[in-house]
Formats: C-alpha cells, sequence, structure tokens
C-alpha cells in the first residue's frame, strides 16, 4: 500500500535561492563567513548523521537517553491530541524515541534539505502507520508560517539537537521570537541545549577521530563546486574546530593552508596563508542563561531534565 505524506510546499526552494547570494556575500566578507544551514544538501545530511554516530560526539546519544527516560513525563505534560512540529526533523530519529508515549495525532517535519525530509517522513508514515504525517522544506532561520491543518489544537514544537546553538545569540532571540509568533499561546515547546563543560570534551566532539567532522565541513566547498560555477578545490582547504571560552561556542573554520585564489562566476578571492572562512558556531550555554533567553522570547520554563554528568538538558516550556 503507497503510504502518503502531506507536503506543504513554500512558494521558492530556500537552499537554491539563497545559496549562490549568501556564498558571494559571505567570501567577499572580512573575515570570511558562511551560514551553517548550507552543510546540509544531501550528502551533507548523511555525514551529519555519522557524526551523530561517533564516541566523540556526545550530545545526540546523551539527548536521546535524556528523551528515553522523560518520555512518559514529556507525554503527560503534552496531553492528549497533541500535534508534534519537528523544526530540523532531519532523519526524524529522534522523534521515534517519544511517538509511542506521546501517541500524538498528527506529525510535521520541517527540513531545508527537502530530498531527507521527503524520506524521512515517509519511512515515518511506514512505520507508524496511526500517525498523519506531514512535511514542510523551509528555512526555519526566517519568520515561518506554519499549516493550520498540520498543527491542530495542541502543537508541540520540538526542535531536539542543540541546533539552537548553530544561532548566535541574536539569531537565537529572533527564531524563538519567530517561533512563539508562529505557535497559539500554551504551546509546548520540547528543546535540547547542550551544556558549557570542560574544553577537551567538546573539541574532541568536533574532531573525531575518524574525520567525519573534518569531511562534514569540508562538503560546504564539495557543494560550492557542484552548484556554483566555481574552482573552489577542497583538497587546499583543512578543517578546524576549537572553543571560544569568551564566547561560550565552538568555532569551525575552513583553513587555507596556503594563499590561493578561489573564483566563483566572474568574481575571484584572495586567501591569504592562514585565513580562514568561519563556517559554524555551535554555541553552549548554561541552563540559567537559557531560560532567561526563552523568558525573553515568550516561553516560560515547565520542565528540564540532564543526565549524570550534567552534559546536555532538555527544556519543556510552554508560549505564554
Ligand atoms: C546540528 N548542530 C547542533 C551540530 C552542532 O553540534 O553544532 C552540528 C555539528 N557541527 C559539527 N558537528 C556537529
Amino acid at each position: 500500500m503507497a503510504l502518503a505524506i502531506r507536503v506543504h510546499e513554500q512558494p521558492l526552494d530556500p537552499e537554491q535561492a539563497a545559496l549562490r547570494e549568501e556564498v558571494l556575500a559571505g567570501f567577499a566578507a572580512t573575515p570570511k563567513a558562511l551560514s551553517p544551514k548550507f552543510f546540509y544538501d544531501h550528502a551533507g545530511s548523511q555525514l551529519f548523521e555519522l557524526i551523530c554516530r561517533q564516541p566523540e560526539y556526545y550530545p545526540t546519544r546523551t539527548e536521546e537517553t535524556i528523551l528515553r527516560l522523560a518520555a512518559s513525563d514529556i507525554a503527560a505534560l503534552a496531553g492528549r491530541n497533541a500535534s508534534l512540529v519537528e523544526l530540523g526533523s532531519g532523519a526524524s530519529r529522534k522523534v521515534r524515541l517519544l511517538l509511542e508515549a506521546l501517541r500524538p495525532t498528527r506529525y510535521l517535519g520541517i527540513d531545508i534539505s527537502r530530498e531527507f525530509l521527503h524520506a524521512s517522513t515517509r519511512r515515518l508514515a511506514a512505520d507508524y502507520r496511526w500517525l498523519d504525517v506531514h512535511a514542510l522544506c523551509a528555512d526555519f532561520s526566517q519568520p515561518m508560517k506554519l499549516p493550520a491543518e498540520a498543527m491542530g489544537e495542541r502543537p508541540l514544537a520540538f526542535f531536539p539537537g542543540s541546533s539552537i546553538g548553530n544561532f548566535d545569540p541574536q539569531q537565537a532571540r529572533a527564531f524563538l521570537r519567530n517561533l512563539r509568533q508562529a505557535l497559539p499561546t500554551g504551546s509546548g515547546l520540547l528543546i535540547g541545549v547542550d551544556l558549557v563543560k570542560n574544553r577537551e570534551v567538546l573539541e574532541r566532539a568536533y574532531n573525531d577521530e575518524a574525520g567525519v567532522t573534518a569531511l562534514f565541513n569540508l562538503n560546504l566547498l564539495e557543494r560550492i563546486r557542484r552548484e556554483l560555477d566555481s574552482d573552489i578545490d577542497p583538497s587546499r582547504f583543512q578543517h578546524r574546530a576549537f572553543y571560544n571560552e569568551a564566547e561560550s561556542r565552538i568555532e569551525m573554520h575552513l583553513v587555507s593552508p596556503k594563499a590561493q585564489q578561489v573564483r566563483i562566476e566572474d568574481r575571484v578571492f584572495d586567501f591569504a596563508a592562514g585565513e580562514t572562512l568561519h563556517t559554524e558556531n555551535s554555541y553552549k550555554y548554561t541552563p540559567s542563561r537559557f531560560l532567561k533567553l526563552a523568558a525573553d522570547c515568550g516561553f516560560a520554563p515547565v520542565s528540564m531534565w540532564r543526565d549524570p554528568a550534567a552534559l546536555f538538558s532538555v527544556h519543556f516550556l510552554r508560549s505564554e
């Protein structure tokens, strides 16, 4: 039997429209920088799934354990007939930890990677036949309008993985305010937030021994080469990730070890020896710093769960 998912389309493909403009602007900026949202083409989404399985990358398995243990508490807070709205749903793996306990009426997966989103929501519909599954390809870092028929009366937004950490504080505020606007008052928000901790643990997580994070970072250049008219050569760049303690963030960069020129369309960009393209920040929070941010954006704390080593936190908040 063919299993239907309801696909909600946005008027423009957010990936294609933004990549060219943002690459040209980011390469012209000082320092050179690009948004981490461009990591997630099909290859990048697959590499990210692999990162999640690396022994050094603690966030995924720690959050999954927290969700497994807290699933019945979360279900009680969400109530019956909830509609689960997952932001950046990726492979829709974590949501599976909640579905049996929650038994929501609907599921809406939102992701920027269209192919990946459609494949994973289709798998979800096949595995949970009682669930009404919807998919929306959208860039949730922009103001969003969620399709009413996919939201129902009791939406529970789910934003796992500490993806909030990939926004700088101002973007995180804008994102949470946009989300608050898109949800009715009294909606739940279940959000994973990575915690401030010792530098060594953090730096190991972004410099795995198998080199998967390096490939993920370099795939951004592969993508530019594939999708834009450019002579960029990824083998002439190196992955670098370190903890910037003053800013409470991991920074990822692509370093040009030697001076080189990169052509994109008819423009040429100079890289000095040692110059970097800043590709990602991953902010780490203390629980109180995160709750202050959430409160400023209209979300009140209801419950928080952490692992015993306090590596990672999951918060249940309510919009007010
Ligand atoms: C998706 N996001 C929360 C990941 C992180 O940890 O910031 C992306 C990532 N970048 C490198 N490794 C994982």
